[in-house]
């Protein structure tokens, strides 16, 4: 008897599920937005905990490659933009933790994810900034890779990661611009600093490229993705976009892309590129990048460096809660 009323409940509970699902994506197909405290499939749950996340570790970690250059940078214009951006990118790393809340995971458990090295970010951030001419390229091809990831992103689905996008975009494009300015300067240098610029997009070309993740015949996430409205485009036509509009801007600085295979396609109206090596890339998620163990390494001791400041925080809260609470008495 119990079996067959457990049987009967799961199916009286899966039809119910069915229908939910039907509604759930009815109101996607309507671009309505999706709230905390809506129904949600847990896979949707489970693969908006999973990008946010991510997404918030790559913000956090993507300070410290530029942040080895404040103390070097060559002007305080030049020192100042750069504060700010990696102040930014703080900033970036905690609405979408917040964001990344609202689906019921705590922050304490993200952090302990990416600090024990469970958690993965973008790969790009496990490259070395080399000379002052990365900190440009940074801006340029990485930061304005991030923009065209997260433009789309705007429009996501679920409402609390689409409004913190929103912002972000906006201070991406700062980024972008500093970048590019800092290098349209050095460009108008010595020949020697002329090389520097030549040298970082050299190295930087391809990993920007690979920001945008494998094929989408090779992503195992991107259909779900693409149906619920979290992703807008695929991982090729974002890098299609990318190489579109970086080649003219490439020209106008002067420097060349490191692709033999670069050619305009007349037909398409776009520029074809030749295939990342997604081996190299493969090697770098995996943990074998030439930074991994260092940027994990600055990570952890900054988490323990802050820890002081966690506990005067908590302390305070509970003293403005027991002050509201005396004068409410
Ligand atoms: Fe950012
Ligand atoms: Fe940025």
């Amino acid at each position: 008897m119990y079996t067959q009323a457990l049987n009967s409940e799961t199916v009286v509970s899966t039809i119910d599920d069915e229908q939910k699902m039907t509604a759930f994506q009815a109101r996607i197909d309507r671009e309505e937005k999706i709230e905390p405290n809506d129904w949600m499939p847990a896979a949707y749950r489970k693969t908006l905990i999973r990008q946010i996340s991510q997404h918030a570790h790559s913000e956090i970690v993507g300070m410290l490659p530029e942040g080895n250059w404040v103390t070097r940078a060559p002007s305080l214009k030049r020192k100042a933009a750069l504060l700010a951006k990696i102040q930014d990118e703080g900033g970036h790393g905690l609405y979408l933790y917040c964001a990344a809340e609202t689906l019921g995971v705590t922050r304490e458990h993200l952090v302990d994810q990416l600090l024990s090295g469970k958690a993965k970010y973008s790969s790009i951030f496990n490259y070395p900034t080399l000379n002052w001419a990365d900190v440009g390229v940074v801006g340029w091809l990485v930061d304005g890779a991030a923009i065209m990831n997260q433009i789309p992103l705007c429009r996501c689905s679920y409402g609390p990661y689409a409004r913190a996008m929103i912002r972000v975009c906006k201070e991406e494009s700062f980024h972008q611009r500093q970048g590019y300015e800092l290098l349209l300067q050095m460009m108008k240098g010595s020949e020697d600093l002329k090389e520097m610029v030549q040298d970082a997009v050299n190295r930087m070309w391809w990993p920007s490229l690979m920001m945008f993740g494998p094929s989408d015949g090779v992503s195992e996430h991107s259909s779900n993705s693409m149906r619920w409205k979290i992703k807008r485009f695929t991982n090729d036509d974002l890098r299609q976009k990318f190489v579109d509009a970086t080649v003219p801007q490439a020209k106008i600085l002067g420097v060349t892309l490191p692709d033999p295979d670069l050619v305009f396609d007349e037909v398409s109206g776009n520029w074809k590129y030749g295939e990342p090596d997604w081996a190299e890339f493969k090697r770098v998620i995996a943990g074998h990048g030439v930074c991994n163990k260092q940027r994990l390494k600055d990570r952890i001791s900054a988490h323990e460096n802050g820890a002081w400041v966690r506990e005067a925080a908590l302390v305070y809260a509970e003293k403005q809660k027991s002050r509201m609470a005396q004068s409410a008495a």
